[in-house]
């Protein structure tokens, strides 16, 4: 029997008792925006929000984030609270406020232009520079402060996402040693010679040691940390149990696979609104006569291989041309980070190459790409992928992704193919996809090929299998098995002091 939210519910009832459950995280799980003159709410993209949600929907607790909707401060009471999700209030969103001087520093800057590209090795040189990471440091600070204003004097566990906060563990722990504190990290973590070149790493890693658990995706993300450490600062690592003790403090390592909400997306792409989705979108698109729809979700983010997968398609046509006109890829990409020039390049620069493939390869009546632009529900995105022969996720490199699972679990028909990046985390769990490298073009297209061509009975098989895996490690699982081991460090403390 998988797992369930009940399940989850009842893990934290025995191991959270009475301690409040707080996340921190950089982006908040919904924001508020103007439109035609009234308040609406919203959710943004991003695989660590998606994650999250159904998470603190089951558990209740409070989220600190930062608050980046243009309404964000007109939907919050005077403590700068609102309850969420709008239609089912389940839990409290803190917001914390930040000028556009340290949104610039501390997201754009040190964030984006520096961590980002130094954890995902894609071939884009971080920069650090010292104003940033003044402003990182402060704003960790600021949501420190936020952190410790929600729990009073309560007992509490609190949760840190991702790269952006990597300081706020032992801001924490300074003021509040009996607060239990564990971090996830949601993007791949670079081998040592990598990271070393980030100027803070030292701080950043000390940072990071003040937590009781650290999480990554996967082992090898484990590994590279462990190596770092090693080659950092002091400390006594034990790789047999997985854990680091600097300062005497004890930080337990773990690999936690993040994964996404099987039963609800399996439900919601089983209603017969789904159906009355899914044709519109076959007019919208003129998808009559296409044998194959391939289909891209992302954030427009050079980690993405978005280009790669281009380029793979006109050259799949180039070698197999009787594809042309019965294939039709549809990329659907939300801009991000576009304060950031090497965005906005990358976005340009999309733009150039549809452009060139749909010229080279199109007739009269067909091109090969089509390019959505706009923000999409998730009631919509399900329909996409409903409507998709074939997913493709070709990150260069990538934590997780929850595309991948999401499109499985969607797959209520049992068919479908994934084409997958071999450096993706999902990669080492999703064995019956296509696995692939988007860096070789030719193996790609030809991996296009195979997915178009493979067999019904195959296509099954492999969907069947996928589903499984993602119907039992879903996101309750995960989420209860920090939990149990956050559970674990409280008893182990509660017996120190005893
Ligand atoms: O998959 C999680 C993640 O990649 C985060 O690491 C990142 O913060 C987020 O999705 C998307 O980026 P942003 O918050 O900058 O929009």
């Amino acid at each position: 029997m998988a797992y369930t939210k009940k399940d989850l519910q009842d893990t934290v009832k025995e191991m959270l008792g009475d301690r409040l459950l707080v996340i921190v995280s950089n982006r908040e799980p919904y924001l508020h925006s103007i439109r035609e003159g009234k308040i609406c709410c919203s959710r943004p993209t991003g695989g660590a929000v998606t994650a999250l949600d159904p998470v603190m929907r089951a558990c209740g607790g409070v989220w600190v984030a930062y608050g980046s909707g243009k309404a964000d401060k007109q939907a919050v009471d005077n403590n700068n609270h609102v309850k969420v999700p709008p239609d089912d209030p389940s839990y409290t969103l803190r917001r914390v406020w930040l000028s556009k001087e340290e949104e610039a520093g501390y997201y754009y800057g040190f964030s984006n232009k520096g961590l980002w590209p130094l954890c995902h090795i894609a071939y884009t040189r971080p920069e650090f520079n010292e104003n940033e990471w003044r402003d990182y440091y402060n704003v960790n600070k600021k949501f420190v402060d936020a952190v410790l204003e929600e729990i009073g004097q309560r007992k509490a566990f609190v949760w840190v996402q991702d790269y952006h906060l990597m300081l706020v563990p032992q801001m924490l722990k300074k003021k509040r040693p009996d607060l239990i504190v564990s971090h996830f990290w949601h993007i791949p973590w670079p081998n040592s010679e990598v990271f070393r070149i980030c100027p803070k790493q030292k701080k950043l890693v000390e940072g990071l040691l003040s937590n009781d658990l650290l999480g990554f995706h996967i082992r090898y993300h484990c590994e590279n940390f462990f190596d770092t450490v090693e080659k950092t600062l002091e400390a006594r690592i034990d790789r047999e149990r997985y854990s680091i003790i600097h300062n005497g403090h004890e930080t337990l390592v773990r690999a936690f696979p993040i994964s996404v909400d099987f039963n609800a997306i399996e439900k919601k792409s089983n209603t017969p609104n789904m159906k009355k989705l899914v044709s519109p979108l076959i007019e919208e698109y003129n998808l009559h006569g296409i044998d194959y729809v391939m289909f891209g979700l992302d954030r427009i983010d050079y980690t993405k291989g978005i280009i790669e997968r281009i380029r793979a398609l006109d050259r799949f046509l180039e070698k197999y041309p009787k594809y042309k006109g019965k294939i039709a890829f549809i990329q659907i990409g939300d801009l991000s980070r576009i304060h950031l020039q090497v965005y906005k390049d990358l976005n340009d620069e999309i733009n150039a190459v549809v452009e060139e493939v749909n010229w080279k390869h199109s007739t009269e009546t067909w091109a090969p790409i089509i390019m959505v632009r706009r923000h999409l529900l998730f009631d919509e995105i399900l329909a996409f992928y409903k409507l998709a022969d074939i997913c493709v996720v070709s990150s260069l490199h990538d934590g997780m992704n929850i595309v991948a699972k999401e499109y499985i679990s969607a797959r209520t028909d049992g068919d479908g193919v994934l084409l997958l990046s071999q450096f993706t985390g999902a990669a080492r769990e999703l064995s019956d996809a296509i696995y692939f490298n988007p860096f070789d073009i030719e193996e790609f297209a030809e991996k296009i090929r195979q997915a178009i061509e493979m067999p019904a009975k195959e296509r099954k098989q492999r969907m069947t299998a996928l589903r499984e895996v993602v119907s039992e490690k879903n996101i309750y699982k995960w989420a209860g098995n920090i939990i149990s081991e956050f559970g674990k460090i409280h008893s182990c403390s509660a017996a120190k002091r005893t």
